[in-house]
């Protein structure tokens, strides 16, 4: 198995990647901790986990309040002794598809503020034990708009670039204490937009343009080489990879999932 007797936080871990991240980390092994917003998404998630034989934990725990992720990681710590991985899954509906005429400030830096400062966040509260430890691995999700151009993009281009540097920059900051840094890429996932917020707010991108979701996603699907968009246990199976020992040499690398939408 990847992570045997591996100890993982997932912020964010009743949400589409998150719970399925969760599925595979516990079929390879890791001992989880799963903290969110909601309880009955954490549930559901933990649920499939232990399906997978896992032991798993849950906390309900708001991913941008540093204080309250200081603590829970510290009672993670207490209670298994150490922090191996860390993922930030956490997401949130935000604008896009508005030309910046009709962008306000607010809705523009929402997502900018809110993704750098649960990401900032959370990695903080782990990076104290893993820097103790010599040892551990942060990954973090960034979006397709980092290398994106085009109208309605600003707020999540922003974002998703901002949030690459962030994760360069940390790999950089960590590495000499042992501890690796991964930022993976996915494009948009046809499958999680039943549960994912990306369903409402794609949703309204194409009736904006007047035309049903499907067709704006086949829209997306056009624009990458492998004529498909990646799926939600590709992303996830990926990231058990990343955190795992057979990825020991990769640092401060930006996995671009993205179906070949975007090339290298
Ligand atoms: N889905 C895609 O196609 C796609 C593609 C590329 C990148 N991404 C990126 O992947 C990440 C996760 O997306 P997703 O599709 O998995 O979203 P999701 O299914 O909506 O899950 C996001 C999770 O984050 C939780 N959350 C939101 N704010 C929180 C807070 N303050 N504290 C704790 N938890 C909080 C949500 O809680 P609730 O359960 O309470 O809502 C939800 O469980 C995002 O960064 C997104 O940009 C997604």
């Amino acid at each position: 198995m990847l992570l045997e007797n591996q100890v993982a936080v997932i912020h964010g871990g009743g949400g589409s990647i998150g719970g399925a991240a969760a599925r595979v980390f516990a079929r390879e092994g890791a001992r989880l901790f799963l903290a969110g917003r909601s309880l009955p998404r954490l549930e559901a998630a933990a649920s499939v986990a232990r399906d997978e034989g896992a032991d798993v934990s849950i906390a309900v725990v708001d991913a941008m309040d540093q204080d309250a992720v200081d603590r829970h990681v510290d009672e993670v710590v207490d209670a298994a002794g150490r922090i191996d991985i860390a993922l930030n899954t956490v997401g949130f509906d935000h604008v896009q598809g508005l030309p910046i005429a009709e962008t306000s400030l607010e809705d523009y830096l929402h997502p900018v503020v809110g993704y750098l400062q649960t990401n900032f966040v959370t990695a903080k509260a782990v990076s104290r034990h893993m820097i103790a430890q010599g040892s551990g691995v942060i990954l973090t999700i960034s979006t397709p708009g980092a290398r994106l151009t085009g109208r309605g993009l600003i707020g999540n281009a922003a974002q998703s670039a901002a949030l690459e540097g962030f994760s360069r920059a940390l790999a950089g900051e960590l590495g000499p204490d042992g501890v690796r840094v991964v930022c993976v890429r996915p494009h948009a996932m046809s499958d999680a937009l039943a549960t994912s917020y990306t369903g409402e707010m794609f949703g309204r991108i194409a009736d904006a343009g007047g035309i049903p979701m499907d067709q704006w996603m086949n829209g997306l699907v056009g624009m990458t080489l492998l004529g498909r968009l990646p799926v939600l246990d590709e992303v996830a199976e990926y990231l058990a990879f990343a955190a795992s020992d057979r990825a020991r040499s990769i640092t401060g690398a930006i996995a671009n999932l993205s179906a070949g939408a975007l090339v290298d």
